[in-house]
């Protein structure tokens, strides 16, 4: 207990808060033994001590390095494999030397790791994409909320049109896709969508036959752990629109509804506005 504390004493005034590679990997008892082998010296010996800021000088390059998070094992042997070198070098050349050459070791072998995806702005959780940062020892995400910006689709009534909800980055495949609609409104407030269960067509679009107003949005992943949530509004215009609209203001609108333009085949929630408006017309004509 007391190597450790010893070591952090050492290394806290040195690099406040920055970690390098070489000291996420195995316990700090292993480079204080380290140093002991090397330079014959106990702990409270000032060769010690320098051994120890050798270690933490000659790893501060490193700090910036970034590898996949499927590649963390493989970085954790690297380090491992160097510590053990400079143990084994200890009796055949200076520290200062052997010291460079397992950095200089580390590097080329770094250079052989596949590197991860970079992130792909602006949306989205990316797990292909997480890293492990040797500044902070830990893995990282791309910080990225999970809604995309809603994006402006311009439709005319009654031409069908297809919405996408795939996304430009690696994701497990067979993920689960939820498509929601929120009428008349251009919003991402979870709360005001409906949940459109049939008419998914693909696995990731979506065809409406008669697009009407509002925001359309897709959740790609299980719902309580998305990985992205799209948000398309459909800006509509031509006579369906116009038709629906007057609906409401006068049955006039109504009369000149377009033939072949019945909401028959309309997912229930899309066409919900249309279908009162058919029912309406169906009584108006009875
Ligand atoms: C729909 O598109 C038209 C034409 O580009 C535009 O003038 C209008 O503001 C849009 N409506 C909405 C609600 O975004």
């Amino acid at each position: 207990m007391a190597w450790w504390m010893a070591l952090l004493l050492v290394l806290a005034p040195w690099l406040p808060g920055v970690h390098t590679c070489l000291f996420c990997f195995g316990p700090a008892i292993q480079r204080t033994r380290l140093c002991q082998d090397i330079t014959g010296a106990p702990v409270s010996d000032p060769r010690h001590r320098q051994c120890l800021e050798a270690l933490v000088q000659a790893a501060v390059p490193l700090a910036s390095v970034t590898v996949g998070s499927k590649q963390r094992e493989a970085l954790r042997e690297i380090i491992m494999d160097a510590l053990h070198f400079l143990e084994q070098q200890k009796n055949m050349k200076p520290f200062e030397v052997s010291l460079q050459e397992a950095v200089n070791i580390i590097w080329a072998k770094l250079s052989q790791l596949e590197e991860a995806p970079a992130c792909v702005p602006p949306c989205g959780y990316q797990p292909a994409a997480r890293v492990f940062q040797c500044a902070t020892c830990r893995l990282v995400d791309c910080h990225f909320p999970l809604d995309c910006p809603v994006q402006d689709v311009w439709a005319h009534a009654g031409e069908a049109i297809t919405l996408r909800c795939d996304v430009p980055f690696d994701t497990p495949s067979d993920l689960p896709v939820t498509w929601m609609f929120a009428k008349d409104l251009r919003t991402q407030d979870l709360a005001v969508f409906d949940e459109l269960q049939e008419s998914v067509e693909g696995p990731l679009s979506l065809t409406l036959q008669e697009p009407i107003p509002g925001t359309v949005a897709c959740c790609l992943g299980v719902l309580s752990e998305p990985l992205v949530r799209k948000y398309f509004y459909l800006n509509v215009s031509g006579g369906g629109v116009e038709a629906e609209q007057g609906l409401q203001a006068q049955f006039g609108a109504v009369l000149r509804w377009p033939e072949g333009r019945t909401p028959l085949h309309h997912m229930a929630s899309l066409g919900l506005g249309l279908a009162l408006g058919f029912m309406a017309l169906v009584l108006l004509l009875l």
